[in-house]
């Protein structure tokens, strides 16, 4: 069901975030049984509005939506599989999201749903009967949206390193971190994540390329923007890479990204690998200012440090620590970002991480691979996606 998007909306603000939108316009597409049609998104400021409102319903000023079907009248026959335009302001969505003290995105939601209905043959202007008749759809489609949205759509990305860390401690050639990404594949991860550090610790360039070859989901090469790493990330190409900051002398990643300090830099690696067609996260702290940053140097994701919830002992501490990673989870996606999420997640506290609606990817190593060492790594990768859904 191909929804055909186009931003046209002239200015940087307010961002929306495009997966949303396509999501709701599928849900949409499914929820009527429509998964053949297609659907054209089109996304205006209050100027464009204007002009199209008067010159398609003889209106002045700017609407919220407008509807145009093409499964009525003589179109019908050009118009293939597609249902027909919505097209939204913006501007005028923005305004109503304040005013409804609600989020941008739940406004499109409902324009979405308003538009979709009239492609679909709903028409409130026709009398009070069929005003009403759209009016309840309207409600129960919203509903079923919602509950649509809230079924688990999260995926599991294995960090395999640690694999890596067991066999470079014989310097030999088991067990073979390649080996094990397969595993977990076939267990059901949707993505593979490597970190090659500079001092090469644990996986190896070897590793990485073979990973490439073999790795069927997604490959996430996680680095540091070190100059002889984006070369052979460049080189090899995964499926993204994620930007970290690196110590030679610590343990694991302690801390995420100063983007603020190092916008200049870091928009530039970003550029580098979306030249070669890599799209870049930013692992950074649930921090808003870091989070704003991110958001304006063109980065793809941004992964949310998890490690400060994990490790905290207190109750009281991971209450505060989760309550900011939902903050930041929301912040980033309001800001058109996809999010992502890791660092020290393990079976007990992962399930409330992963009923954020607005992270996509966790991505998860040492707890997986210390399970796989009692109960096999299939079993470990599985009883860790039952935690997530
Ligand atoms: N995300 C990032 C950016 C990391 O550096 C790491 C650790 O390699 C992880 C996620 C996974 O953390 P853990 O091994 O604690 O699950």
């Amino acid at each position: 069901m191909p929804i055909l998007y186009a931003n046209e909306y002239p200015r940087a603000l307010p961002l929306v975030n495009e997966s949303h939108i396509r999501q709701t316009a599928e849900i949409l597409l499914a929820l009527t049984g429509r998964t053949e049609s297609e659907l054209s998104i089109l996304l205006v400021d209050d100027m464009r509005m204007s002009e199209l409102n008067n010159t398609w319903r003889h209106k002045d000023g700017p609407t919220n939506v407008l509807a145009f079907s093409l499964t009525e009248g003589e179109d019908l026959v050009m118009a293939g599989n597609l249902l027909g335009d919505i097209v939204i302001s913006i501007d005028t969505a923005a305004r109503e999201a304040a005013k409804e003290k609600s989020s941008l995105h739940q406004c499109l939601d409902l324009l979405l749903v308003h538009g979709f209905l009239h492609l679909i043959g709903y028409e409130h202007e026709k009398s009070d009967a069929e005003a009403e008749r759209m009016t309840k759809k309207e409600r129960d489609m919203l509903q079923q949206l919602k509950t649509k949205r809230s079924e688990p759509m999260i995926r599991l990305a294995v960090n395999v390193d640690h694999v890596a860390t067991l066999r470079e401690a014989r310097g030999i050639r088991e067990p073979d971190p390649v080996l094990a990404a397969g595993i977990c594949e076939l267990a059901g991860a949707e993505g593979i994540v490597v970190h090659l550090r500079e001092d090469r610790r644990h996986i190896q360039d070897r590793d990485v390329r073979l990973l490439r070859q073999t790795v069927k989901t997604k490959l996430n090469l996680e680095m540091g923007a070190n100059s002889e790493i984006i070369k052979l990330a460049l080189d090899v190409k995964p499926d993204m890479v994620t930007l970290v900051p690196e110590k030679r002398k610590e343990l694991t990643t302690e801390g995420g990204l100063n983007v603020i300090g190092q916008k200049k830099k870091l928009k530039d690696v970003i550029r580098q690998m979306n030249d070669a067609g890599i799209p870049v996260s930013l692992f950074i702290d649930p921090d808003p200012g870091q989070i704003a940053a991110a958001g304006t140097i063109g980065a793809t994701f941004v992964e949310i440090h998890t490690g400060r919830y994990s490790d905290a002992s207190r109750e009281e501490e991971r209450e505060h620590e989760f309550a900011l990673i939902a903050a930041a989870a929301e912040k980033a996606f309001e800001a058109g970002l996809r999010v992502n999420a890791g660092h020290g997640l393990n079976y007990v506290n992962t399930t409330r991480v992963a009923s954020l609606a607005s992270i996509e990817e966790l991505s998860i190593g040492h707890a997986i691979m210390t399970r796989a060492i009692y109960v096999g790594l299939d079993q470990a990768v599985r009883e860790m996606l039952a935690l997530m859904t």
